[in-house]
This record gives C-alpha cells, sequence and structure tokens, in this order.
C-alpha cells in the first residue's frame, strides 16, 4: 500500500524515557496506529509487543513489522477496551511491563477525505475510527435537538451550541446532511448569525472532535482500557497515556489520583462511603502531566494539545471500581444515549 499519509508519532522522546530502560517481557501497545512505538520497543532486545487497533486500514503496517520480528511480534484488531479478554484469550504466561495509549487519530484517518473526520475536506460523514455500530451520519441525522446541543456543549465546549444543534435540525427538515463541508457550513452559519468573533478552525474542530469522541465512544474506551491495564499490568509495569482532549486527561488524572492514594491519604475524588477502600496500586512520580515541547510543536502543530501521564504499578490485588466515582457520569450517559437511540 502507498503511504500517501504520514503519521509524525508525537512525544516519542518523552515514552522513550519513561519506558526505558527496556526490560524484556511484554508490552501492549494498544493504539498502533503507524506503529512507530511498535517498532522502537522491538528494536530493543527481547521484547515481545502485542499491538492493538480498532482501525482494519493499519493492518498493511504491522504486517512489514512482522516480516522482521516473526516471532516477537502480533497485531490485533479489537478495541483495547477489550484488553482484559485479548490478554486472557492468549494465556500469557507474565502479566505485560508496559501498557502504552496514544489515543485520538492517526493522521491516515484524519487526512484520508474518505474516512470523514476533517472540515477541511468534502467527504461522507463518517468519522468510524472501526468496529463502530453508529456513523457521524446517524449522529446529525438523527439525534434529537437536546442531544445534539448537549454533545456540542459538554464535549465541545461550544459556546453556541444551541444554535448550531437549532440549524442542523432545520437543515435536515429538507434533507439530510450528508458531507463534512455541509455540516461545517452550518457551524459557520451559526457562528455568522451569532455574529461572534470567531476562528473558522477552531469552531468546526471542536465540533468535529465531539462528534467524533461520541461516534468512537472515546471516553468509555479509555476508562474500559485503563482500568484493565491497571489489573493487568505486571509489578513495577509501567502505563503510559498520551491524551489530546481536556476530558481523557481529567479521566486519566482521575484514575491514576485514586489509584495512587498512599502518599497524600485517601484521593479527594473517592466518595466518603469508598474512603476505606484499598485503592494503593500505582504510583505516580508527577501529579502534572507532561506537555509538549514549543519545538516538537514547530515540527509537527497536530502534537499541540498533546498531554502525557504515567504511573508504575507497586501493588497487585483486586479491587471493584465504580465508574462514578470519577463524577463523570454526564458525559458516559451522553455516550451511552447516543449510541443507543
Ligand atoms: C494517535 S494514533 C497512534 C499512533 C501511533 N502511536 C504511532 O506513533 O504511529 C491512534 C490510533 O489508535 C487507534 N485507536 C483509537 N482508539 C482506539 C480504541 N479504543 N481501541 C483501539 N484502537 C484505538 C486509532 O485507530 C489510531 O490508529
Amino acid at each position: 500500500m502507498s503511504l500517501e499519509f504520514k503519521h509524525i508519532p508525537v512525544m516519542s522522546e518523552d515514552i522513550d524515557k519513561i519506558l526505558a530502560p527496556y526490560k524484556s517481557g511484554i508490552y501492549i501497545d494498544c493504539t498502533f496506529g503507524g506503529g512507530s512505538f511498535t517498532k522502537k520497543i522491538l528494536s530493543e532486545k527481547n521484547t515481545r509487543v502485542i499491538s492493538i487497533d480498532r482501525d482494519d486500514f493499519v493492518e498493511s503496517f504491522s504486517k512489514e513489522i512482522k516480516k522482521n520480528y516473526r516471532n516477537r511480534f502480533e497485531f490485533i484488531i479489537d478495541k483495547f477496551s477489550n484488553l482484559e479478554n485479548i490478554l486472557k484469550e492468549r494465556n500469557l504466561q507474565n502479566k505485560p511491563v508496559a501498557i502504552i495509549f496514544d489515543l485520538g487519530l492517526s493522521s491516515f484517518q484524519i487526512d484520508n477525505p474518505e474516512r470523514g473526520f476533517s472540515y477541511r475536506q468534502d467527504g461522507l460523514l463518517k468519522m468510524t475510527m472501526g468496529k463502530n455500530n453508529i456513523s457521524a451520519h446517524d449522529i446529525v441525522n438523527k439525534l434529537n435537538q437536546k442531544d445534539l446541543r448537549n454533545i456540542f456543549s459538554l464535549f465541545g465546549e461550544d459556546k453556541d451550541s444551541g444554535l448550531i444543534a437549532k440549524l442542523i435540525v432545520q437543515k435536515r427538515q429538507d434533507k439530510e446532511i450528508s458531507s463534512t463541508q455541509e455540516l461545517a457550513e452550518i457551524i459557520l452559519r451559526a457562528k455568522r448569525y451569532k455574529n461572534s468573533k470567531y476562528n473558522k478552525v477552531d469552531s468546526c474542530a471542536k465540533i468535529f472532535q465531539a462528534i467524533r469522541m461520541i461516534v468512537n465512544q472515546e471516553l468509555s474506551e479509555l476508562y474500559k482500557g485503563l482500568i484493565s491495564a491497571i489489573k493487568n499490568l505486571s509489578i513495577h509495569g509501567k502505563i503510559v497515556v498520551i491524551t489530546f482532549h481536556s476530558l481523557e486527561d481529567k479521566i486519566v488524572k482521575k484514575i491514576f489520583d485514586i489509584f495512587s492514594n498512599k502518599t497524600k491519604g485517601t484521593s479527594r475524588y473517592l466518595p466518603e462511603s469508598n474512603k476505606n477502600e484499598n485503592f494503593n496500586i500505582l504510583e505516580i512520580k508527577d501529579r502534572k502531566p507532561i506537555i509538549v515541547s514549543k519545538k516538537e510543536i514547530n515540527n509537527n502543530n497536530r502534537s499541540r494539545s498533546a498531554k502525557l501521564r504515567s504511573a508504575i504499578k507497586i501493588q497487585d490485588h483486586s479491587f471493584e471500581f465504580k465508574r462514578s466515582y470519577l463524577n463523570l457520569e454526564k458525559y458516559f450517559q451522553i455516550e451511552e444515549i447516543c449510541v443507543n437511540k
């Protein structure tokens, strides 16, 4: 396959610093994409990598890697929310020494107009990363005005969410909204009407990203993936997560906080009734995320919102974690409501 689109890996030096020195053992790359992190890990001696991606488009890249690392590399097309089953099915003798999440989209997805992710190119409204139940077309044409407004205000933080939702519902009474450009035009019409000082790129990007997050159930995926990673990691194993959206970072921060409650007493995020539960499983070096350097942003503008958090597993014991501890139920519920409508 010709590589028309190229994905530049984000924060790879920071990831490398966290993972080094590379121990022998199993590494899980939950977001294979162009395979840069997978390749780097495989280039270290005695490592084994299981890579996951929900997008079957990237399978061909995995075949190239397989040629050089037949016995140490496996690629699986699946969602990382299924990590626990993926590991169980393999009946591994040892638990993974590191689990990596590099969230969001690869350039192979964003830059391909046929995938319908970008307002910059005309394409059918899809935004599916792979293994989806719904598409952007369903969201835009089937949800009621209130759900649309909620998606735009909660996930896109757009102050004109109500008007954008209203214009979408009006427009689709004439005919279905099928293309990225039709949707972008409606967003910009709402902005012009409000006469707000708007930035075309930001306005469209936020609404498109909000829809994409619902289509791919990105917050629930992250929550399920992270909890499985914490359960299944080996002692001294590392979890590394790169996020691109403030809600994603919030989920990672809260989960890491709750599971590393040793140093600062019980996490402030836990409800009173659960303060005595033992979630002391991780250690985090820094409560603040690592952010991208100016140099990296200059080389790759798409990295600008990336934040990296990591943790080390220090103890292993079973736990019962409830999603509601994160106090983000309204976001998870919108994802659920929209996918079931
Ligand atoms: C930012 S790219 C990863 C790039 C990769 N680290 C590299 O350097 O080439 C994110 C990838 O994760 C995949 N992905 C996103 N959410 C996923 C999920 N819930 N399960 C599995 N793969 C997912 C996307 O399809 C995409 O290929």
